[in-house]
């Protein structure tokens, strides 16, 4: 009989870290997190439950997956994997290493359970990340995010997704071109579907020339929740039109309007909300996407909080899901919470 759990340890640690800025709370936590993972000792207490599903023509152990951000640099893959997770998002990745914004560029909203981040896109680059994952021979299944630098403009941005691609062809499972986040400068510009085109294409042709070889790896595009709807639909249409696999919905919102309780100290910093608040907000895009796009596939990510929460975003139409700061307010404990209610 175990005395303690891990999530009982988070709680405890929670206590400390939540005292701490936030992003050091989070490097800290992976530092630790990662001795732990290779002592074995997260598989201790994580879960083991397997709940193996077929999505996007791949086996996955199971539909739950770390968001892209968590792990920009696939540093982490024993810990999540020791966790529990059936996959994970890593990145988004650039070609060249970049600091990302100036600190503090993290902040927590307690009260409403949800975080603002203008962390910009730091990354160790795109040779670093091979290196990570030419090592790897776990079962997580490895979605690789992708995305440009900030000093590459957006003319030329279709050369630094092809150069992540290319790159990363041998070790991903599958890929995610993210053209939403609100931290790099008209990033998401990239959206409206003459800018995909440019940005596809590309990745489309070099796929077809190497896929009798390395095999024809899904490309999913995560879109942001911040479109206006028909230009979302727009892009849904078109985007289910090309060969691509699918959507990840949604990236973090530059709205503040959804947030629920009023007196957060952090409330007005830029760049992107996620967590709690963004739950129906991106459920009501992904429920959209759905109409438009039936027959591929959706991940969905924004506000998953609990099990419950997991089983209503499935509901909506995803496919596979993906947590991200519901796990910084509710620790390791949501982990096996949501695969408990997966079959
Ligand atoms: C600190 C932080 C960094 C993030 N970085 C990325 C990123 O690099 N690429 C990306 O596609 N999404 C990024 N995201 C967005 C998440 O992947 C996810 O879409 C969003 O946080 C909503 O999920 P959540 O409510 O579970 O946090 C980031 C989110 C946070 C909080």
């Amino acid at each position: 009989m175990r005395i303690f759990t891990f999530a009982d340890v988070y709680t405890f640690l929670k206590r400390i870290l939540f005292l701490l800025d936030a992003e050091k709370a989070h490097n800290i936590t992976f530092l630790f997190a990662g001795i732990a993972a290779k002592l074995g000792l997260i598989r201790l207490f994580g879960s083991s439950k397997k709940n193996p599903v077929n999505i996007l023509g791949l086996n996955f152990k199971n539909s739950l997956g770390v968001a892209a951000g968590f792990d920009k640099n696939a540093d982490y893959l024993t810990t999540w994997e020791q966790m529990g997770f059936g996959f994970v998002e890593v990145g988004t990745v650039t070609p060249k290493p970049q600091e990302g914004n100036p600190k503090p560029r993290l902040f927590r909203l307690p009260k409403n359970e949800s975080l603002i981040n203008r962390m910009g896109f730091n990354n160790k680059g795109l040779d670093f990340m091979v290196a990570k994952l030419k090592n790897y021979n776990g079962d997580l299944t490895i979605g690789c995010n992708i995305g440009k630098n900030k000093n590459t403009p957006n003319v030329l941005a279709f050369e630094d997704y092809l150069a992540c691609f290319k790159g990363l062809y041998p070790y991903a499972n599958y890929f995610t071109v993210n053209v939403s986040s609100p931290n790099t400068k008209d990033l998401r510009t990239l959206q409206k579907h003459e800018e995909l085109t440019k940005i596809l294409n590309p990745l489309l042709a070099y796929r077809h020339t190497v896929s009798q070889k390395m095999g024809k790896k899904p490309i999913l595009v995560k879109l942001s929740p911040d479109m206006e709807k028909d230009e979302f639909k727009n892009s849904v249409k078109f985007l289910n039109e090309l060969d691509i696999q699918g959507l990840v919905l949604t990236n973090t919102t530059i709205k503040r309007n959804i947030l629920q309780v009023n007196g957060e100290k952090r409330g007005n910093e830029n760049g992107g909300l996620s967590g709690k608040v963004l739950f129906e907000e991106s459920n009501g895009w992904l429920r959209l996407a759905k109409q438009y796009m039936p027959n591929k596939t959706i991940i969905g990510v924004g506000g998953i909080d609990s099990a419950k929460r997991a089983k209503e975003k499935l509901e909506c139409g995803a496919d596979a899901i993906q947590i991200y700061s519901g796990l910084v307010f509710k620790g390791p404990k949501l982990v096996q919470d949501i695969l408990k209610i997966m079959n």
